[in-house]
């Protein structure tokens, strides 16, 4: 998709740097509008930089010729106001261009998001509310701020709406994919955690990345998306249902009540497969040696796969050797539709990488090769063929 994204003078217009890096890592093409006041606060440079394409400011920049106000207008399926400071929202509303990028948003007939951000009083005051009320009537999308702490040291609403709720609403308004409408996703994802006593535990190096980057794509594209998540401490993505876990059994007894409605379960999770037979209520004091009884933790997946009738399910799978021959076993073992394995020893893949590689497994015995890409990309791929067969079963 073609974005515009304008940038004007609000404290929040450094986020709109993650925002272009964010669009253009998906694939989009991006132009960059900003206002007179934003290059105080941040500079074309890193636009430039981030988006690989033009950023501009001035109005006049190409006369004679085709007014690059209307280039910009038409070029575009989608422009994006990012942070919306209350001048423009005004001037919107008020249908004055007075420089480029109100110029531009006159001249759209591309759906317009404006994502406000600014100090609470300025957010409440009664003319911008006004003006708000009167856009949205017109049809202007808004992506509401958040609330919390504001860059003028006090708490309140007027933050920049989350990364997630912006690329989201970009992706609607651009006519996105959500082929996943009307579908309920479950994913797991993180490691478990096995108490040993009151303080101690076992567990392993899995960081949830896999999933949060699961959940993000599910949810982007337009499905009911519930995240049953282990400890981990990457940010969850807007938009997702997130139960938070830690044992075994707290995850399963989780997967098994969202699995009753759901259309499909992406089991991402690296669930402990030992735990402690026995739990000491209190903590164990400093000895010589300790030998850990343990016993084998609940295979959820396999739990599930009872149950399974039209729905799918997709099971991840960590191999150190023989990949292909172990992902297509836990496929059989387990009855799973899909399963992606991966070699957690592999350089630059696995465990607290952003990217992963390995061998996506099919039920008809098909083997699809998957070189180094990011944990997004594998999820795209993932629910790409979730999707068509889902569609093919509906
Ligand atoms: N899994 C599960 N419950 C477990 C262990 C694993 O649901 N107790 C799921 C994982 O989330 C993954 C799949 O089963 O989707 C395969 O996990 P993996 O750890 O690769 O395999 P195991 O079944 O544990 O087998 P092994 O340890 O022999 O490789």
């Amino acid at each position: 998709m073609r974005v515009l994204i304008g940038v004007t003078g609000s404290i929040a217009a450094y986020k709109a740097a993650e925002l272009v890096s964010e669009l253009k890592k998906s694939g989009s093409e991006i132009s960059v509008v900003m206002t007179e006041h934003a290059t105080h606060l941040i500079g074309a440079a890193t636009f430039r930089g981030l988006s690989g394409g033009e950023v501009r400011v001035d109005l006049f920049e190409r006369w004679p010729g085709r007014p690059i106000h209307i280039d910009l207008a038409t070029d575009h399926d989608v422009v994006a106001i990012v942070p919306a400071t209350a001048n423009i929202i005004g001037k919107i509303a008020g249908g004055i261009c007075d420089d480029l990028l109100s110029t531009v948003v006159l001249s759209t007939k591309a759906p317009v998001i404006i994502a406000p951000a600014m100090n609470e009083a300025m957010y409440l005051n009664p003319a911008v509310k006004e003006n708000i009320d009167k856009l949205k009537r017109r049809g202007y999308r808004f992506v509401e701020p958040d609330t919390g702490w504001l860059a003028c040291g006090t708490e309140g609403v007027g933050r920049l709406a989350s990364l997630d709720a912006l690329v989201a609403a970009i992706a609607d308004a651009a006519g996105g994919r959500s082929d996943l409408k009307g579908r309920k996703v479950v994913i797991t994802g993180g490691p478990t955690l096995e108490p040993i006593d009151a303080v101690r535990f076992i567990s392993n190096r899995s960081s949830g990345k896999m999933a949060i980057s699961l959940a993000r794509v599910a949810a982007r594209r337009g499905a009911e998306t519930v995240l049953v998540m282990g400890p981990s401490g990457v940010p969850r993505p807007a938009g997702v249902k997130v139960i938070d876990v830690e044992t075994g059994a707290d995850m399963q007894r989780a997967c098994e009540q969202e699995w009753e409605d759901a259309d499909c379960m992406v089991m991402a999770a690296a669930v402990c497969d030992f735990k402690p037979r026995d739990v000491e209520p209190g903590k164990l004091k400093r000895r010589e040696g300790l030998t850990l009884d343990l016993g084998a933790s609940e295979d959820i997946l396999a739990g599930l796969a009872g149950s399974k009738g039209n729905r799918m399910l997709v099971g991840f799978a960590l191999e150190t050797r023989d990949e292909i021959e172990g992902g297509k076993r836990k496929l059989r073992e387990k009855n799973l539709d899909l399963v992606m394995v991966n070699n957690p020893l592999v350089e630059g893949a696995g465990f607290g990488s952003d990217k992963n590689s390995g061998y996506l497994i099919f039920r008809d015995g098909r083997v699809e090769d998957i070189p180094l890409v990011t944990k997004l990309d594998l999820a795209e791929k993932i629910f790409d063929a979730i999707s068509s067969r889902l569609d093919s079963t509906a």
